[in-house]
């Protein structure tokens, strides 16, 4: 294979300096040429004048038709590469520590939990529609988080401690999961904006609750409507910026034949590798409340509800709300949410 690529790299360059074949989209400048005739003679095998020639970027001939078909090395994409470690290598570490911070976290702190009084009347916090979208949105979400961390890290990672073979066919299926998965969130970004927008505007009360941000993870919150400012920066940051940057820059890099250069692809790979990097730190933090952090906040994705307990505790505006009749969101009736407020499965979630 290099053997062939350099074969055709000095054919290709041979044709740009000494002016062989039918035509020339762009003649190279005669001095070039002339520069390494003389080289030959001087110096015989020495190519210098004939590679500076190539890596000028000045396209030459080709019957290839396509975007800068002609242009045999594009010396940019050096710079590129040499841009690509550092990122990787910051992101890596960016990654890990918000891992591992979580876990001493967990280690440290625990699960947050509300004391259950138990008997309460259960709330309808998602709907269906709610529910759907932002499954179809984290499962898609988290696919592609996990291959793409298998496709930057798993040389370093994990080769060495699963072997070529195992290696080879996980960066395979990453590479396809990826591919594959990614156009998904096309549909599943505008459904979950459409979903959830409407308790995501941004107050004053929002920098309030900030500021009281360790009361939160003390069991004192201020009190939020629908969403706290927390899951209000998850919604605009993680979904609306930082997942649409990562759709838009995913599709260039997906679709290399809509006509885009290679310099076009460098930039979206560069940016897609920063906006997923930051992305996956934040969404760790939103995963680990979601499932182990906040105890009950689950069940509500899950099946839909949350106790009166909970909701007073987490979301006291919107519980005062949803009590005066003001929220869309109502108590369920009887028998509607799987196993009541007093009942067995709410406690284990609440409590
Ligand atoms: C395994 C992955 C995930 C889990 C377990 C999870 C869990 C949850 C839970 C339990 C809630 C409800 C919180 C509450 O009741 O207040 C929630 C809300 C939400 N999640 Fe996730 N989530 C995951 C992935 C994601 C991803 C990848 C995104 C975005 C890219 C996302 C965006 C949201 C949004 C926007 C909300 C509503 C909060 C708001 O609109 O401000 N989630 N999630």
């Amino acid at each position: 294979m290099r053997l062939q690529l350099l074969a055709t790299a000095v054919g290709f360059a041979a044709a740009l300096a000494l002016g062989g074949g039918a035509a020339h989209a762009q003649q190279p400048p005669a001095s070039d040429a002339t520069a390494q005739v003389e080289r030959q003679q001087a110096q015989p095998g020495n190519n210098a004048p004939l590679w500076r020639d190539v890596r000028s970027g000045q396209p030459g001939y080709t019957t290839v038709r396509g975007v800068e078909t002609g242009v045999l090395v594009e010396s940019r994409g050096q710079t590129y590469r040499e841009a690509r470690v550092p990122v990787a290598f910051w992101g890596g570490i960016l990654v890990a520590v918000a891992l591992a911070g979580l876990a001493l976290f967990y280690l440290v702190r625990g699960p947050m939990d509300v004391k259950e009084a138990g008997g309460g009347r259960m709330i309808r916090r998602f709907s269906n529609a709610d529910r759907y979208a932002h499954w179809l949105m984290a499962i898609t979400w988290v696919v592609l988080a996990v291959t793409g961390l298998i496709m930057s890290f798993g040389k370093d990672v994990l080769l060495p401690v699963i072997g070529y073979t195992l290696f080879a066919w996980l960066a395979v299926l990453s590479k396809n999961l990826h591919n594959f998965a990614g156009p998904i969130l096309i549909v599943a970004v505008p459904w979950m904006f459409i979903q959830y927008i409407r308790d995501n505007g941004i107050g004053a009360e929002d920098f309030k609750w900030f500021a009281n941000i360790f009361g939160y993870f003390r069991g004192h919150e201020y009190p939020s409507h629908r969403f706290n400012a927390g899951e209000k920066l998850v919604f605009w940051l993680i979904l609306v910026i930082l997942t649409t940057i990562l759709v838009v820059t995913g599709l260039i890099l997906n679709f290399p034949n809509l006509g885009q250069t290679r310099a076009t692809m460098q930039n979206a790979n560069l940016i897609h590798m920063i906006a997923s990097y930051v992305a996956i730190a934040l969404a760790a933090v939103h995963i680990y409340l979601g499932t182990i952090g906040v105890t009950g906040a689950y069940r509500a994705m899950r099946d839909g509800h949350v106790t009166e307990t909970w909701a007073e505790h987490h979301h006291r505006r919107w519980y005062e709300d949803v009590r005066a009749g003001k929220a869309r969101q109502k108590f369920a009736e009887p028998g509607e949410a799987a196993g009541g407020a007093g009942s067995a499965a709410a406690r284990t979630q609440t409590s």
